[in-house]
């Protein structure tokens, strides 16, 4: 320690020396400008670090957060590599905050990321901006711009709409019965997570038949998305800031309903009125059919090829019900529109 310290203080000299020589290389410094004001109290009349309190207190009120984040699929999906140009936006939290910062109007415009972390409280929250609670307001809550076109307002849930929507493969605005489409690969489809589209009803492949394309019973919720994913938080398991809609109960899933007895009191499951079944059935017929006629295989992945538009058509909207993953409850009516018209298409 003792043997350290000569050689630290002709260290920190030497620096000084050379942060000097750096100085008096500039020419010409003028004088020096009077002292600038105090800066403004912060909230509450509260002074620099005193602030931190303000949200590093001896409440749990973040802490329960970070636990449930924690535990979260934004968390753990592990799909957070996909930082390339393109996927970044919704799958990295700094891909997100680009997009943000950029005011490009939807998340495909992201750069590549290095260094990503997964969708967080920094994605969601500006951290560490204002040192306020102010801090907490939500970002991308605009109205959203639709990829594939069209906006929409989703109140709360605008903030989820931004990343949970249908990408373009090539097939809307297209028009139905028209022309061909090529399914470029296995993989092809509107990509995982049309909640946002299924609620607005916007963005499925609209083949005319008999049952109308109209939004549903739950399209214009002011709180959206977090109204039905965020309510009371079950454990780490479900809702809160884990936000899925299960959580397992003596070993099995029991559907956390808490977000739903304002409107549905004394609601036990999702399957209200039988939904979820009508749904799973139709989906189950549709696989059925776009199996037989070589369009899809067992496990969901289109079979590449060019198809008259109205059969690729087919296993877009197959996809994008599918790939909601609500059975309906987002929208039933879309849903079963989707599902019913295409079948009858596919079957004339
Ligand atoms: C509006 C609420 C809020 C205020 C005010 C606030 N913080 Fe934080 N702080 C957070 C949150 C939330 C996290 C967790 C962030 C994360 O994990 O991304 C955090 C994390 C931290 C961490 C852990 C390292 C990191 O950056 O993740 C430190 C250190 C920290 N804060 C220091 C401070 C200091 C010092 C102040 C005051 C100057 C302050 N915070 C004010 C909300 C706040
Ligand atoms: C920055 C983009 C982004 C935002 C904003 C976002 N999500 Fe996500 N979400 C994702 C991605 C990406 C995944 C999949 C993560 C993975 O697999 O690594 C996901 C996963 C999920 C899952 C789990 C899905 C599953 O397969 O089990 C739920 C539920 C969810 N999000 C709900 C929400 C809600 C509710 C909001 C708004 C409060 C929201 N998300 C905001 C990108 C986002
Ligand atoms: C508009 C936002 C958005 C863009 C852009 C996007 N993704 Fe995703 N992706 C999501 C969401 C949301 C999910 C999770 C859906 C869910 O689980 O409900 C997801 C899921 C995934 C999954 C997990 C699939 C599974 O079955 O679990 C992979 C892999 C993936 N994306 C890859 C990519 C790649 C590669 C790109 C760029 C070419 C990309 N994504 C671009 C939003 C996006
Ligand atoms: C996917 C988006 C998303 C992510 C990620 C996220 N939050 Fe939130 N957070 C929200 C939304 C939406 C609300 C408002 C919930 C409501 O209105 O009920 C909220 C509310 C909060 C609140 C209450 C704010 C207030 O005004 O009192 C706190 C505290 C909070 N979040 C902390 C965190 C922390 C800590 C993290 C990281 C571990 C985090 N959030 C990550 C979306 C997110
Ligand atoms: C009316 C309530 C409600 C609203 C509003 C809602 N969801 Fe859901 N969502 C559900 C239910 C219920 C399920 C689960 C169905 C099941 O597991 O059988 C679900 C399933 C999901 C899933 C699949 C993963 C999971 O947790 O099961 C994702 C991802 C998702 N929703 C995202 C969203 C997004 C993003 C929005 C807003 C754009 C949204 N949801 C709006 C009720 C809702
Ligand atoms: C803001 C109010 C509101 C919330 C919250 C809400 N719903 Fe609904 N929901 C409605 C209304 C209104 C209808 C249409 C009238 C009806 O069928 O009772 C409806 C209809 C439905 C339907 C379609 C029934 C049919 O006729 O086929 C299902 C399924 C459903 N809700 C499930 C849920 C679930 C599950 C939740 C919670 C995760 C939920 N809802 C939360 C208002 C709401």
């Amino acid at each position: 320690m003792n043997k350290l310290k000569p050689f630290l203080s002709s260290l920190a000299m030497g620096l000084i020396i050379t942060a000097g020589l750096i100085m008096s290389g500039c020419t010409k410094e003028g004088p020096q400008g009077p002292a600038g004001e105090d800066g403004a109290d912060g909230a509450d009349g509260l002074d620099g670090e005193e602030q931190c309190g303000t949200c590093h207190d001896m409440s749990t009120d973040i802490k329960a957060r970070i636990l449930q984040w924690e535990n979260s699929v934004h968390a753990t999906g592990g799909n957070f590599e996909r930082n390339d140009a393109g996927c970044a936006g919704c799958h990295t939290n700094e891909g997100f905050n680009d997009v943000m910062e950029s005011g490009a109007t939807d998340m495909v415009a992201s750069g590549a990321m290095s260094n990503p972390t997964p969708v967080g409280c920094r994605t969601c929250h500006n951290i560490h901006e204002t040192y306020t609670p102010e801090d907490w307001q939500l970002k991308g809550a605009d109205p959203v711009t639709f990829i594939i076109g069209g906006e929409t307002d989703q109140g709360t849930g605008n903030t989820c709409a931004n990343c949970h929507q249908a990408r373009d493969a090539g097939i809307i605005g297209t028009t139905p019965g028209e022309g061909e489409v090529t399914i470029t690969s296995p993989y092809w489809g509107p990509h995982h997570g049309t909640q946002a589209n299924m609620i607005a009803a916007h963005g499925g492949f609209e083949i005319p038949g008999d049952l109308a394309y109209t939004t549903g019973p739950h399209t214009d919720m002011e709180g959206g998305c977090v109204t039905c994913h965020m309510a009371e938080a079950y454990g780490v398991q479900a809702g809160g800031h884990q936000m899925a809609m299960s959580y397992q109960y003596h070993g099995h899933a029991v559907g956390n309903t808490a977000g739903c007895q304002d409107c549905h009191e004394g609601i036990e499951d999702f399957d209200f009125a039988g939904t979820q079944t009508d749904v799973q059935g139709m989906l189950d017929t549709l696989k059925a059919e776009l199996i037989a006629q070589g369009l899809l295989d067992e496990s969901n992945h289109a079979v590449p090829g060019t198809y008259p538009t109205n059969k690729a058509g087919a296993v877009y909207n197959y996809l994008f019900v599918l790939e909601d993953y609500s059975l309906g409850v987002h929208n039933h009516r879309y849903a079963k529109a989707l599902l019913a018209n295409t079948l009858a298409d596919l079957q004339e």
